[in-house]
């Protein structure tokens, strides 16, 4: 990064977050496969949209088609994709949107990374916290079976690591609670958190 100045445009995200009545963050969902995170955060984009939140979802099975479909599923892949997704993001909230994320994004560490990447209250880890055994029961794709069966190497709970948050901002266990529920209590915490409050949303 020699000789690259960075540029200081007069258009900030606090003015952009203004025009758009909101504050800019990134709620990101982490979680086993199958845990509910483009479910959930599918429902929780649509009832944002229908209040009139300014948002935006990138979902690790839509990305991996495009931006990161050169990323496979070894462990310096999966930091990659979660480093991209991470500027992504950032870029979406300098651009003052409310950002959902929905990536397995296993590591304690990468998840850190992009928390530190920025400022407080910017990142909001929602930790879809569902017992591998319910994922492994639903496997909504069929892959867990393969994994079992040896036919996806690195498979996440199968072979591969997951480390739970240990301090997530939002804790939801799909199983215990109906979509919309789990798609109300980030709405609550928004609210509560001054993240919608300036305007009528
Ligand atoms: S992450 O670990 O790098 O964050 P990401 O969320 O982008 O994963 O992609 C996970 C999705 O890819 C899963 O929902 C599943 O459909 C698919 N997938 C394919 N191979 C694997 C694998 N080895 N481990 C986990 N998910 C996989």
């Amino acid at each position: 990064m020699s000789n690259i100045v960075w540029h200081p445009h007069n258009i900030t995200k606090a003015k952009r977050g203004a025009m758009n009545q909101q504050r800019p963050a990134i709620i990101w969902f982490t979680g086993l496969s199958g845990s509910g995170k483009s479910t959930v955060a599918g429902a929780l984009e649509e009832a944002l949209f229908a209040a009139g939140v300014r948002c935006y979802l990138l979902d690790g099975d839509n990305v991996r088609h495009g931006l990161n479909k050169d990323l496979g599923f070894n462990e310096a892949d999966r930091i990659e994709n979660i480093r991209r997704i991470g500027e992504v993001a950032k870029l979406m909230v300098d651009a003052g949107l409310i950002v959902l994320t929905a990536f397995i994004s296993p590591f304690r560490a990468d998840r850190d990374m992009v928390r530190a990447m920025l400022e407080p209250g910017e990142f909001i880890e929602l930790h879809l916290d569902v017992p591998l055994a319910v994922c492994e029961q639903r496997d909504p794709k069929g892959l867990y079976k393969k994994a079992r069966a040896g036919e996806i190497p690195h498979f996440t709970g199968i072979d591969s690591p997951y480390e739970a948050p240990l301090t997530p901002e939002i804790r939801i266990n799909t199983a215990a609670q109906p979509i919309e529920a789990s798609a109300a209590q980030v709405v609550s915490f928004l609210r509560e958190h001054g993240y919608l409050a300036s305007c009528g949303h």
